[in-house]
């Protein structure tokens, strides 16, 4: 974990390290994640729960270094997505399968389910001092097509994953934001009942 202290999460309530670390950076170091690592987060995905144990999670991966699948997910990002997503050394897309296999019945719960897999993948991250930054800046007709994607496959997100990079690196509007204060509604504004 490596999270800069200024971006680390302030909270009113003490919370695991790897919440408080966690963040989405843009800036990524030219260093690649080696298949190994990359095999622990797809790990911690896949224990994920889901509704009906269905995992209705599938992840395209591309690592920089293994040619062509890393520039078809890059031209899929909308272009302010491709500007800084563009040096992170792995692009994955996430993908729902939003039928059950056992009935073909739609799953509600596949967006939700494919999220908290997503999660597990960004904490087991954050354990290992690699930054994930989701992107909901996806053309989803470009990745149906590029991937030849069934009817009941749903695009959900990019996902840019590397280690930690220099925000210098980045164009001067995206260096503001690499900077800026991170921000949240209060634990009021998000529970109703009180505890
Ligand atoms: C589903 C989802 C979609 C997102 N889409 C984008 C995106 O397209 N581009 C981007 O720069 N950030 C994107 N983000 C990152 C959010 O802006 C970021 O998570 C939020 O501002 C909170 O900041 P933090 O993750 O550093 O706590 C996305 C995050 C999520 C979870």
């Amino acid at each position: 974990m490596s999270a800069p202290a200024d971006k680390q999460a302030v909270t009113r309530y003490p919370v695991d390290p790897l919440i408080r670390e966690r963040w989405s950076p843009r800036a990524f170091a030219d260093r690649p994640v080696d298949r190994e690592t990359l095999g622990s987060l797809l790990e911690a995905a896949r224990w994920a729960a889901s509704c009906n144990n269905e995992q209705p999670w599938i992840f395209i991966v591309a690592r920089k270094e293994d040619g062509p699948a890393f520039e078809r997910i890059l031209r899929c990002l909308v272009p302010g997505n491709q500007a800084w997503a563009q040096s992170a050394p792995v692009l994955m897309v996430s993908l729902a399968r939003t039928t059950f296999a056992s009935n073909g019945q739609p799953n509600r719960h596949a967006l939700h389910d494919v999220g908290a897999a997503t999660a597990q993948l960004t904490l087991q991250a954050t354990a290992l001092g690699l930054a994930v930054h989701p992107m909901a800046g996806i053309d989803r007709d470009c990745i149906r097509a590029e991937f030849a994607l069934p009817d009941d496959v749903e695009p959900v997100a990019g996902i840019a994953v590397g280690w930690p990079g220099d925000p210098e690196t980045l164009p001067e509007r995206l260096r503001e934001r690499e900077k800026a204060p991170r921000e949240r509604k209060s634990l009021d504004a998000m529970v109703l009942g009180g505890w």
